[in-house]
């Protein structure tokens, strides 16, 4: 497979395009700006979940893996930007969320009903209402354990309380699993990406956390290679582009996963250098970056990746994160030249560079003032964490304004009209004022933009070997 000369652009399909008019992205809006991507150069798009979902967590909470959520759009909607993409050079990829499912997925519900069968295909355990089975805290603030009274039984989520983590310990959810991935093959996609799949793997004895909040025992955890091995192979998508995200990984394991003897991914996502402004490693506690200590990771990462033929994916933003400029840069006098030198310093890195929707724009954070302006789960529940805490509610929105995933889940400012061109219709998401300045009309017409920066950067990849 050969990915290193590639570059990647990710879609946060809810903010992208809205082509009907409801003030949500969806998947005719990505086919009718294909244009706009392959005069970019990408090669690849990657596409966040669109799956069937109560969208809990913006479609990371998939109720079915092979079902389009019609807010989304249709299956023949799929099948059309597949062929469009496809005939303008670019493959897709899809978002497989294989740690957790929605509640509402049927085998959940089926758990639910009381079926041993499909309970064996998540963490349940008995107990009494008032004991969970560990300390163990879910990413998103909470226990990440959830009791249910008419069972008698807790089950684990690491992530929202409608998403239950999947017991890979049992050989009929592997099975399922991969059956997922030769559906998408069939229709023609060309790539995965893993979400928090080095979180799959759960010790046999679960016991409580005496230092942190549980991770250290089901990160990168003990069966988590031979897993992603047998579903690579079984699936038969050895061959195919994939990145796995990594959540509080380490560097074996990553030359492990991306290793080609190893038949893993191909590339990896991690996130240590995306953590230089916690505050004594606390999400929630802001400080300027360390840049010092980026440079060391970088250098770590790509020295260490490099001796023992590991391959990373590289990245300032997703749909995870604030907005790089905002965060490493100075997004209003300096915002171009911040945007240029951050594009720089990721795409003459080894690894497989990853754009993210707006980014080519030097798109910015919100800016939001009010609680009201936010939509994300995670966000929400911090927010009443903070305030929990002792901080101020302005204290708290000043917390916000720096770390909430929102403010990279803003609509894609295509123009300078109403709704940034993302929508006729007042959008989910508020876009930045900025739009009026800063969109894809004005930096195509613009020689000296972002985005004309960006295309001469993917360009140079992919004829200049030494880049690579
Ligand atoms: C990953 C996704 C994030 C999601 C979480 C749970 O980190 O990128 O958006 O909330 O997994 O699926
Ligand atoms: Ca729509």
């Amino acid at each position: 497979m050969h990915f290193q000369n590639k570059v990647v652009y990710q879609i946060y399909t809810k903010s992208f395009m809205d082509s009907n008019g409801d003030g949500i992205g969806d998947i005719p809006g990505v086919t009718q700006r294909l244009d706009y991507l392959q005069e970019l150069g990408v090669d690849y798009l990657w596409m966040t979940p669109f799956f069937k979902s109560p969208l809990k967590d913006n479609g990371y909470d998939v109720a079915d893996y092979t079902a389009i959520d019609p807010v989304f759009g249709t299956m023949e909607d799929v099948d059309e930007l597949i062929a469009q993409a496809g005939k303008r050079g670019m493959g897709l990829m899809f978002d497989m969320v294989f740690n957790h499912t929605s509640t509402e997925h049927r085998w959940f519900q089926r758990a639910l009903a009381g079926e041993r069968e499909y309970q064996d295909y998540y963490i349940f355990r008995d107990g009494a209402p008032d004991a969970p089975p560990t300390n163990w805290e879910s990413k998103f603030g909470g226990s990440a354990w959830e009791y249910v009274p008419h069972l008698k039984k807790w089950y684990l989520h690491l992530f929202d309380v409608s998403q239950a983590d999947l017991n890979w310990d049992n050989s009929k959810v592997r099975e399922e699993l991969k059956n997922v991935l030769r559906f998408w093959k069939r229709k023609g996609v060309k790539g995965f990406r893993f979400d928090v799949v080095n979180l799959i793997s759960k010790p046999a004895v679960l016991e409580d956390d005496h230092e942190g909040d549980g991770r250290r025992f089901y990160t990168d955890g003990p069966h988590v290679h031979e897993y992603l091995h047998e579903l690579v192979m079984d699936a038969g998508i050895d061959n195919y582009i994939t990145v796995g995200e990594m959540s509080s990984t380490s560097l074996d394991n990553c030359v492990r996963y991306t290793n080609p003897e190893e038949k893993e991914l191909s590339m990896v996502f991690n996130f240590h250098h995306l953590k230089v402004d916690y505050k004594d490693g606390d999400k929630w506690a802001v400080m300027p970056p360390d840049f010092g200590v980026l440079k060391e990771l970088f250098c770590t990462w790509q020295e260490g990746m490099q001796a023992h033929q590991g391959w990373n994916a590289v990245f300032w933003c997703n749909h995870d994160q604030p907005r790089a400029v905002s965060r490493f840069g100075d997004d209003e006098r300096y915002r171009l030249e911040s945007a240029k030198m951050l594009a720089t310093c990721i795409h003459l890195m080894r690894g497989t560079p990853y754009i993210f929707q707006g980014e080519e724009l030097g798109m910015t954070n919100a800016h939001y003032t009010a609680i009201s302006q936010y939509r994300d789960v995670e966000s929400l529940n911090y927010y009443k964490i903070l305030l929990e805490r002792g901080k101020t509610k302005q204290e708290a929105l000043d917390i916000l304004a720096q770390r909430s995933r929102d403010n990279g889940r803003t609509p894609m400012q295509w123009t300078g009209e109403a709704n940034a061109g993302f929508s006729t219709a007042v959008p989910w998401l508020a876009p930045p004022e900025n739009y009026k300045a800063i969109n894809a009309q004005s930096a195509v017409a613009d020689g000296q933009s972002v985005f004309h920066f960006y295309q001469k950067l993917i360009r140079l990849r992919s004829v200049t070997a030494a880049l690579r």
